[in-house]
């Protein structure tokens, strides 16, 4: 990747005395109170924010936090939550500031947070007016928000064009460098696991894979929809029937160059979706026409961690049933446990899938945890995304 680093502008020294602009993605899941559910954003954030700090620049980030409309601020869009826990690990206070396009007071070795970028208008659809306000802000421009590196919004992309010096921040580096290493020279086996509700949304990630992985194990409604291609019964459970085709194709594809898409032989089924719902395991053959299936069952968990156990490269994303119900989570314990336990080298992303690491404890397991969700899956597609573009841009002069 032919970018700028800023790592390499603070040791040149560069950053002393600079204002210093970091885009990061601090959009973490909130509860209902606000509270943030899960922090590792944010965490993944400090070194660079840090790596400002300590480089002697006056700092100041932004992010945006969820879909909010611009210009018309509501206190759940509020970054306020960000603060209070970047102020927890950076040990020192976070101010928060609002209303911040037109001028930003923060002097060398201090930082403040701007709030949610989302809400200043123009933000999404890259207004270049916006872009060149955010520009005159920073002497150098920071893009260190690998999560929202498939978005070219002004803070992430007119920005980079009009600032004075464009660079990629530590987060953004790290990423790219270890999905490369998934994925440009992988040892093989190469396993992906690509779970989620719906084909339609990952059809182009199980097309783009199919023609590198080793195994491709799908998991949640679109193993579901592939069931179905299969001629198995899925009872009443999510499928999408309009995409058996282009399931069956990816089959193909796989079984063509001696790859496969090894199919539930088993799974775990409830007649209406709920926590408390009764689990029954059932060979898949027999599931029944009032049947939901919410997880795989202990034969078919049993065949993938074997397969994962002797892996060389491992790709996950999606968790392969409901496991937030613990009755339907073994599946994805299964699946987590043989992830932690290969030699594998393992590469994870995604909301659900960060959240399944969590639950299990297993963050010490996995070679390297992506921050990012949409990023992560166009990455795996082989898309240059808008920031590595606008970035090697730059980069060039
Ligand atoms: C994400 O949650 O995947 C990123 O923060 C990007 O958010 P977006 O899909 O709202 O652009």
């Amino acid at each position: 990747m032919n970018v700028l680093r800023f790592s390499d502008l603070c040791d040149e020294g560069r950053a002393r005395g600079r204002r210093v602009f970091i885009r990061a993605d601090l959009n973490v899941p909130q509860d209902d109170a606000g509270n943030i559910t899960e922090d590792t954003r944010i965490r993944a954030s400090v070194p660079c924010i840090q790596m400002a700090l300590e480089a002697g620049a006056a700092v100041m980030v932004t992010s945006h936090l969820g879909r909010p409309t611009e210009g018309e601020f509501r206190p759940q869009d509020s970054l306020a939550p960000v603060a209070r826990r970047l102020s927890e690990l950076l040990g020192r206070p976070v101010p928060l500031k609002q209303d911040w396009v037109d001028g930003v007071d923060v002097q060398p070795g201090e930082i403040v947070l701007l709030e949610n970028c989302r809400l200043n208008k123009g933000e999404k659809k890259n207004s270049p007016e916006l872009a060149r306000k955010m520009a005159a802000l920073c002497d150098i421009f920071v893009h260190d928000a690998f999560g929202t590196a498939h978005r070219a919004e002004a803070s992430t992309y007119g920005i980079a064009q009009y600032a004075p010096v464009a660079c990629a921040g530590p987060l953004l580096a790290a990423e790219i460098d270890a999905i490369t290493k998934a994925l440009a020279n992988p040892k093989r086996p190469l396993v992906a696991i690509v779970a989620g509700s719906k084909v339609s949304t990952k059809l182009t990630i199980l097309q783009a894979l199919a023609s590198k992985v080793d195994q491709l194990i799908v998991g949640g409604g679109i193993a579901n929809t592939f069931m179905l291609a299969e001629g198995l019964p899925i009872g009443k459970s999510l499928a999408e029937a309009d995409l058996l085709d282009q399931a069956r194709s990816v089959i193909a594809a796989m079984k063509a160059r001696g790859a496969e898409v090894p199919i539930p032989t088993d799974v775990v089924v409830a007649k209406t979706f709920a926590a408390d719902a009764p689990a029954t395991v059932k060979a898949a053959r027999d599931v029944a026409a009032d049947d939901l299936i919410l997880d795989i069952g202990p034969e078919t968990s049993a065949r993938l961690a074997a397969q994962l156990k002797v892996a060389g490269t491992i790709v996950w994303n999606g968790p392969v049933g409901v496991f937030e119900f613990d009755a339907f989570a073994k599946g994805t314990e299964a699946i987590a446990r043989a992830i932690a336990a290969s030699d594998a080298f393992s590469i994870a992303g995604g909301g659900d899938t960060l959240a399944a690491i969590a639950k299990y404890g297993i963050e010490g397991d996995v070679g390297y945890i992506s921050t990012g969700g949409g990023a992560f899956l166009e990455v795996l597609e082989g898309k240059t995304l808008p920031a590595f573009e606008i970035l090697e841009k730059r980069a060039k002069g």
